[in-house]
């Protein structure tokens, strides 16, 4: 099951310490999410995009404007969308089983049986079999985000959040994670929005991608990616598509550094 989502008029303004003045970190940004659709955002650093993501998950509330999901006003977080971590969160103390089951704690109408189904079913999805007792500690970097990417997983929500879940793994196992992130997307039919530092990320995984200004963030621009899926089954990246939306995205940011610059100096 996916949702769309309504992102309306959004602005946000953060309280500043030791000042009056409020720091308006995204400025009436509207975009429509389609269900099952995949956005990736990328943007300068502090442009706001966490701030983005944490709207529509109901941890920040806009000062203006509103996120629906399916039609419903985003008044905290939900069951309904779930959030992956950069730096996965987990529970040191409690083993992958744990962490996973963690999750679904609270959650009423469910018989133990459906519920250990549910975690190993999950466990298998993201390719952790066969360590359900290990501690975080004994996982790599990869293997702890396939444990957050589970526990965002298990209660089978509509939207699925990440902000930048892969930043802190190595470049090889990035691109294994990402393949299986496509997939994992794919077979679940989530609505999916990711953010990340990546130009290469955003392409090979996005439907749309989103370019956000410097701060006070806003949309700079939107790219579909005419790319056909499943992406990591051929050699997207040598794609004329892949390429031309890469150079896009590579020169939009450029631009905007450099306004941003200009900006700032005079
Ligand atoms: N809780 C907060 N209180 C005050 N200011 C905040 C808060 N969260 C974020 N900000 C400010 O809002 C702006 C946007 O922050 P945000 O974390 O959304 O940016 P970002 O695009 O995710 O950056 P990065 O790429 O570095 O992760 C920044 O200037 C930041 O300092
Ligand atoms: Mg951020």
């Amino acid at each position: 099951m996916s949702s769309s989502i309504q992102i309306q008029d959004v602005t946000v303004a953060y309280p500043q310490a030791r000042s009056d003045r409020r720091l308006i970190a995204l400025w009436k940004v509207s975009l429509d999410i389609q269900e099952g659709e995949f956005i990736t955002v990328v943007g300068p650093s502090g442009c706001g995009k966490t701030t983005l993501l944490n709207c529509i998950a109901g941890l920040v509330s806009p000062v203006e404007g509103q996120v629906l999901v399916d039609g419903e006003r985003v008044t905290g977080p939900g069951p309904d969308r779930a959030v992956v971590f950069q730096d996965y969160a987990l529970l040191p103390w409690r083993t992958v089983w744990d962490n996973v089951r963690f999750a679904l704690e609270g959650g009423a109408g469910r018989t133990i049986t459906d519920r250990d189904e549910r975690i190993g079913a999950t466990i298998r999805l993201v390719g952790l079999a066969g360590f359900e007792r290990a501690y975080p500690r004994e996982l790599s970097g990869g293997m702890r985000q396939r444990v957050g990417l589970a526990r965002a997983l298990v209660a089978d929500p509509r939207v699925l959040l990440m902000d930048e879940p892969f930043a802190a793994v190595d470049a090889m196992t990035r691109e294994v994670m990402q393949g299986e992130l496509e997939r994992i997307v794919a077979e679940t039919g989530k609505t999916a929005l990711l953010i990340t530092h990546s130009i290469d990320e955003a392409v090979q995984l996005g439907d749309r991608v989103i370019v956000a200004t410097t701060r006070p963030g806003r949309i700079k621009a939107i790219l579909p990616i005419d790319l056909r899926r499943p992406r990591w089954e051929y050699d997207v990246k040598a794609e004329p598509a892949y390429i031309e939306a890469r150079e896009r995205i590579w020169e939009l940011l450029q631009d905007e550094a450099a306004e941003h610059a200009r900006g700032t100096s005079g």
